[in-house]
């Protein structure tokens, strides 16, 4: 009798003390990763309108580390042991066709019409798909610019630079009229990690430099690469305009020292506008944006932005890819695209948006951006992406910190890169 008892209780437990079963009992639940981010809470809403929307399925919303590099960590570690815990991941651009090569994520191309893949902007696009198949969908898009002060800049009655050489005269001349200890010239992002990647790339390209030609051959070793790297070292260690802490900063530690008025120029992702224009921010109505600038010499380039940006994928061991396909189609629609870009500055992925009436009326310098947005180059599309960049962070490190001279570093990353190429060749032989 004893034993009966005990076995139709622990029949009744999972339906709760008062034989109540939980709410989502009958639902599919979405595990839904992704970075610490900004738009936080425009995320937040999104889910719950999608619930709202979709009585069938719950969203549990997971939230990773902010940097990519942190995030890119704990994938390769979850999804080599084929974790099934979360269903949609939010991706970097650069991840893509590592995770597909892998295995990791879920062919999408049957989901998705051509007609519906060409409404979105192309270098994401082409970053998704890997072996001609698409695996993620694109879902808001950075590019890097140069914020500036406008006050400032009218106070001594300059233009914001298009060149680099501009940039540097210019950020002199203020500070030296300004003699503001807490006031820099430029900060960027210089820390060891991604970001600098990102940043190196476009002063590198912004001399005419490559990492890798349309061929796949490591062009590092060339006089314009060793230049621009020169130039950043220069940036903090000849022309002063740099501040050394930003051989230590990222995107939201400059994106803080710009956002409390202590810098001129700042080189970072569009995300930071909406910040700088929130109730209560120093600079609120002193910022404008535009492109990076090039190098003078190079013939008319107006400045090379690298694409960044995120995509929606989904984990192949997933135990409900259909409704995670759901709420990937609605995050990436129009209207989420749209409620992004407006709340929370996240620029679309979707052409179509940036022509939207009442985005351009709240944020009308998207219509400035969308140029620079569309013709960002993203960096190298291939699965061995992650390893290049570890050799180029380091390598690029130690070149702005003075550790080793241009040349010497670009040699180094040179050798280590070509034997990347060489064994991406032998994956590719494999078949
Ligand atoms: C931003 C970009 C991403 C890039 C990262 C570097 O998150 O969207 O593509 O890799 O910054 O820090």
């Amino acid at each position: 009798m004893n034993r009966l008892l005990t076995i139709s209780l622990l029949l009744l437990l999972p339906l709760g003390c008062r034989g109540e079963r939980e709410p989502w009992a009958d639902k599919a639940t979405v595990v839904f990763k992704h970075g610490k981010a900004a738009g936080a809470n425009t995320i937040k809403e999104l889910i719950l309108r999608f619930e709202d929307r979709n009585p069938d399925i719950r969203v549990i919303e997971e939230i990773l580390p902010a940097t990519t590099d942190e995030q890119h960590q704990f994938y390769v570690t979850n999804l080599e042991g084929r974790s099934s815990d979360f269903d949609v991941m939010a991706l970097d651009v650069i991840w893509t066709p590592e995770f597909a090569q892998a295995g990791w994520l879920d062919d999408l191309s049957g989901r998705l019409s051509d007609d519906e893949i060409s409404k979105f902007l192309k270098g994401p696009v082409v970053a998704d798909t890997y072996n001609g198949r698409l695996y993620a969908v694109p879902w808001y898009v950075d590019a890097g610019v140069l914020y500036y002060r406008k006050d400032l800049l009218e106070k001594y009655g300059l233009d914001p630079p298009s060149t680099l050489e501009e940039l540097v005269a210019s950020a002199r001349k203020v500070l030296e009229a300004e003699k503001d200890p807490h006031l820099y010239g430029f900060v960027w992002q210089g820390k060891q990690y991604e970001g600098l990647v990102c940043v190196a790339l476009e002063f590198i390209r912004g001399n005419g430099g490559e990492i890798l030609n349309a061929q796949g051959e490591c062009r590092l070793n060339d006089p314009r690469v060793t230049g621009a790297l020169g130039f950043m070292r220069d940036l903090i260690h000849k022309y002063n305009v740099s501040p050394p802490l930003v051989t230590t900063a990222d995107e939201e530690s400059t994106r803080h020292t710009f956002g409390l008025g202590r810098a001129l120029y700042m080189r970072n992702w569009p995300y930071a506008w909406n910040l700088f224009q929130e109730q209560g921010s120093e600079v609120k109505g002193l910022v404008g944006v535009t492109a990076m600038p090039s190098f003078s010499d190079n013939t008319g380039n107006r400045g090379v932005a690298t694409l960044g940006g995120w995509q929606l994928g989904i984990n192949k061991h997933s135990r409900h890819p259909d409704a995670a396909w759901r709420f990937v189609e609605f995050m990436t629609g129009y209207e989420s695209q749209k409620a992004l870009a407006i709340d929370a500055g996240y620029k679309p992925a979707r052409t179509a948006v940036y022509s939207d009436p009442e985005l351009i009326n709240k944020q009308p310098f998207i219509v400035d951006l969308y140029p620079i947005i569309a013709s960002a180059r993203p960096r190298p599309v291939t699965p061995f992406y992650m390893m290049m960049s570890q050799v180029l962070q380091s390598e690029f490190s130690a070149a702005i910190n003075g550790i080793r001279t241009p040349r010497r570093a670009v040699s180094r990353a040179d050798r280590q890169i070509a034997y990347i190429l060489e064994l991406s060749r032998l994956w590719k032989q494999r078949g």
